[in-house]
């Protein structure tokens, strides 16, 4: 399979892309792939995972830090960039495999050619520390000039997060150290530079208001190259209280294997997800690209820290962690790698206090999670989430408010997780008293009318963000029933295999009295069924509105970047919706409608749904699998998978900025190959498996963690038929 992803060229309207495109990272942060010359215009950004900043009005958003890769090239006066025009070879290079971002450039120059190669890496082992290389060769006697160091100018949405640098040489390490905006956290990047001893060079230390970096002038002949290696490290105090001594300690601490033991890592990280699929390279290759993108942002390093919507691509969407996480991407982890599953799980069960207070705000019980969760589950969601283009006025938005169905997704995450590994420590170690919490606050939200035998949820959002404030959204009130279930049912379980245990937390949350409470209402919550027509409709009344297609409501708007949902856009009072919404209902209850009911809402929902939303076109995937039409399935799959491979995503919501990677699409992809495509799902004794593959694939090869046994599935088809080999690896 080809593990490169290259790029040659350096565009001012293709920057952003290539900057997700190019990412590197290992959880703790996310280098985006921009290049050593570039400065925040052309959103350079080190994302940091889980630390945030808010300043003045502005959002609250997780910190970049200061920049350890910025470097500049002069031939006499003359900045040597991408962008110059005497440039004969220009290339990125993302070696995926192992997370090495490679980039030569050659310029033609009237004393002879120049070569510039950089490498950068984070390291996935210890995830402070970054590698960074740079050579610089010529064909001929002459003379340049290197600046390379730190730069604390960087690209924020709504900063400056920092209110000071300090910027010192000290241990023979550049280090900068930013206080936060917020008085209480600092970030420290430390560099440290070795020059071959072949070099021939002079230095010289320059720090100006933003930048500490080494001026290295040197004299290049086409026998002596300049070879400099630097060991740098990130750390905030949120990791140690004397954060700057803490990165000097680690980036000293650098040795020859770090690379050796980086690769092999990613090597073991490949042998636990791999994926092999006969006669579609293109398929392979965007499928392992997704699990790239979603190896960069697991949090190997943490026992509780969730993947944000974008990642760690940047600061866009808050770096906040959505529904996203459970409904799109656990799965994926949790059937490969499920320590970090429990880690994302984990997060979930510690911000459970934020989500208790976020309900009881709202003059509900239970747990209301937050919407755009950060640190301590605080809700970074806005009021006002979009702009209108017209007035430049912010616009009232109700997804923080209304979104009521993301408490449903931790229960399912948690709920999936059990089921999948049989490791109860997650309900005993608050995952129990965590669903029951969700529970109760969709039992708050149960509303009788007076002739009536039933409990209706009015007021809502579902996954469809463009229909505000509906009645009885159809996947909102299964998946409460869903999750009141779901708790009654851990409850019984708990208390049948640990009773001490469950006496205990009994005993501190009072969760007898609470099933009670959620036993006596279970069965009255009003589940819409499908018409005579077999149509789920997807909330009251939705049946009544336009009926137009994508295509017609895009043609109605008045400006390219209008927000197409709300009060008055141009979907709202029609059936166009934004994302699958009664489809990603059967999908995550397949059990409960028949193959022929799927397929009758596939056909119905699918031609009025924008795919506005990079988590929409994975559930239609799964959904077209559910009634066994792989070849309806592909092209929706394909879209998932490339999402990120090919850009081209929704970049604006109002004059909002929403560009940025799509974890959610990458693990929609995989769940759309493994169980939708390979059929994959849970029975008493061992995983099931019920292949439907595209016709043109001869095989499929995948590996799977069951139990704590690594298998990989080969799944070879051959005239329609299907071989299915299963073998335990190491
Ligand atoms: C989608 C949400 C999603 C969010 C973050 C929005 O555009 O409508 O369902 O959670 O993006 O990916």
């Amino acid at each position: 399979m080809n593990w490169e992803i290259i790029v040659n060229s350096d565009y001012k309207d293709t920057v952003a892309e290539t900057g997700n495109k190019l990412l590197i990272g290992n959880g703790y942060l996310g280098v985006r792939g921009t290049l050593d010359e570039h400065e925040k215009e052309e959103l350079v950004a080190i994302t940091l995972a889980g630390i945030y900043d808010k300043v003045g009005n502005g959002w609250r958003e997780p910190l970049n830090a200061p920049n350890p890769f910025w470097s500049k090239i002069h031939l006499d006066d003359q900045l040597l960039t991408a962008r110059s025009e005497n440039v004969i070879f220009h290339e990125q290079n993302l070696q995926f495999r192992y997370g090495i971002l490679i980039r030569e450039t050659v310029w033609k120059t009237e004393k002879g050619n120049i070569t510039l190669k950089t490498e950068r890496y984070a390291d996935i082992n210890a995830v402070n520390k970054l590698h960074y290389r740079i050579s610089l060769s010529s064909d001929q006697v002459m003379h340049l000039r290197l600046s390379t160091g730190i730069n604390s100018d960087v690209w924020d949405i709504h900063g400056p997060h920092y209110k000071g640098v300090r910027l010192i040489e000290k241990d023979s390490c550049l280090a900068c150290e930013a206080l936060v905006q917020n008085d209480i956290d600092r970030v420290a990047v430390v560099r440290e530079d070795t020059i071959a001893e072949s070099s021939i060079y002079e230095k010289r230390l320059v720090t100006d208001e933003s930048k500490i970096f080494n001026c290295y002038e040197i004299e290049l002949n086409p026998h002596q190259s300049f070879e400099l290696t630097s060991e740098i490290a990130i750390v905030t105090t949120k990791d140690h209280s004397d954060a700057l001594n803490k990165a000097i300690q680690v980036c000293q601490s650098s040795s020859s294997s770090d690379k050796t033991n980086h690769l092999s890592k990613w090597d073991k990280i490949w042998n636990t997800c791999e994926v092999e699929i006969g006669g579609d390279e293109m398929a392979e290759m965007g499928m392992n690209y997704s699990l790239y993108q979603l190896n960069i942002a697991a949090p190997r390093h943490s026992k509780s820290l969730s993947i944000p919507a974008r990642a760690l691509s940047g600061q866009v969407y808050k770096g906040a962690i959505f529904w996203d996480t459970e409904m799109f991407m656990l799965d994926y982890f949790l059937w490969t790698q499920p320590e970090i599953a429990k880690t994302l799980i984990g997060y979930r069960i510690d911000t459970l206090s934020g989500a208790l207070e976020k309900a009881s705000q709202y003059g509900y019980e239970g747990a209301f999670y937050a919407w755009e969760s950060q640190e301590g589950g605080f809700d970074a969601c806005s009021d006002y989430n979009v702009t209108d283009v017209f007035t430049n006025r912010p616009v009232r938005t109700y997804f923080k408010d209304k979104q009521m169905h993301i408490s449903s997704a931790i229960a399912r995450g948690i709920d999936y997780y059990v089921q999948v590994t049989d490791d109860f420590s997650v309900l005993l170690e608050g995952g129990l008293i965590t669903v029951i919490e969700c529970a109760m606050f969709y039992r708050s939200l149960l509303l009788k009318p007076l002739l009536k035998d039933h409990f209706v949820i009015n007021d809502v959002i579902g996954p469809d963000e463009y229909h505000e404030r509906v009645n009885n959204n159809a996947y909102t009130n299964y998946m409460a029933h869903y999750t009141i279930k779901c708790a009654i049912e851990q409850a019984k379980a708990v208390m049948t295999l640990y009773p001490e245990a469950y006496l205990a937390i009994d005993k501190v949350n009072d969760i007898s009295e609470k099933l009670k409470k959620l036993e006596a209402v279970v069965d009255k919550i009003y589940l819409p069924k499908p018409n005579e027509f077999g149509l789920l409709e997807q909330f009251d009344g939705y049946f009544t509105l336009e009926d137009i297609t994508p295509d017609i409501a895009k043609s109605r708007l008045k400006h390219p970047k209008e927000y197409w949902g709300g009060g008055n856009g141009v979907a709202s009072d029609t059936q166009v919706i934004k994302q699958a919404d009664v489809l990603t209902l059967m999908e995550v209850r397949s059990d409960i409608f028949s193959p022929d009911v799927i397929e009758k809402n596939w056909h119905y929902y699918e031609p009025r749904t924008e795919h506005g939303s990079s988590l929409s076109a994975c559930m239609y995937a799964l959904t077209a699998c559910r009634f066994n039409r792989p070849d309806l399935s592909y092209p929706f799959f394909l879209k998932s998978a490339l999402s990120d491979l090919k850009g081209g995503g929704k970049q604006w919501a109002g004059l909002v900025y929403i560009g940025g990677t799509h974890p959610a699409a990458s693990g929609g992809a995989w769940k759309s190959l493994i169980q939708g495509f390979a059929g994959l799902e849970l029975s008493e004794n061992e995983p099931l498996l019920s292949p439907n593959l595209p016709e043109h694939w001869q095989y499929l090869v995948f590996r799977i963690n069951y139990k704590g046994k690594l298998i990989k599935i080969r799944i070879n088809s051959v005239k329609g038929s299907y071989h299915i080999l299963r073998e335990e690896i190491k």
